[in-house]
């Protein structure tokens, strides 16, 4: 399996991540969901109404934290807005309890996907395990 497709299962199986972004010097964080692997790329899903959607615009680099047992995970990175209809269909249809909030054309759903990410794969047991995407 590629790294890129061990980092969305991860995130799948653990249903809910962190996500961290800045607003000027202050760390922001909340709890997250949503991820999609769409050709290629790692997506994940917002609103453009929202804070965070306004963070990142405002800087795109942002990392993302979950935990499974005695593992987590991190991933840092910076997100890229994508409008395309087709990621946003993509991501409906995999998350369907989306489409109370959420429609293609609503001009509030946003899709964004990670460049230049380092995730790591972290245990207490094991040495951390690094890769890129
Ligand atoms: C389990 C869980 C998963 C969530 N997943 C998402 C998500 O994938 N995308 C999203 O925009 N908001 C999601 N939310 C809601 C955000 O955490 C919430 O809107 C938050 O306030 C957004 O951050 P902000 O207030 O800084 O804009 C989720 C909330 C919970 C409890």
């Amino acid at each position: 399996m590629e790294a890129i497709e061990r980092v969305c299962q991860y995130l799948d199986e653990v249903h809910t991540y962190y996500l961290a972004t800045m607003e000027g010097d202050q760390p922001r964080v909340r709890p997250f969901g949503t991820a999609l692997l769409y050709d290629g790329k790692l997506y994940i899903e917002t609103g453009k109404v929202k804070n965070v959607s306004k963070q990142i615009a405002a800087n795109p680099k942002v990392e993302i934290c979950a935990c499974k047992g005695p593992t987590w995970l991190r991933v840092a990175g910076e997100l890229v807005n994508d409008d395309s209809r087709e990621v946003k269909v993509a991501m409906l249809e995999k998350m369907p309890s989306l489409k109370g909030m959420y429609s293609p054309d609503d001009g509030n759903m946003q899709m964004l996907y990670f460049k230049n990410a380092t995730a790591t794969f972290c245990s207490f047991t094991e040495a951390p395990e690094t890769v890129n995407f």
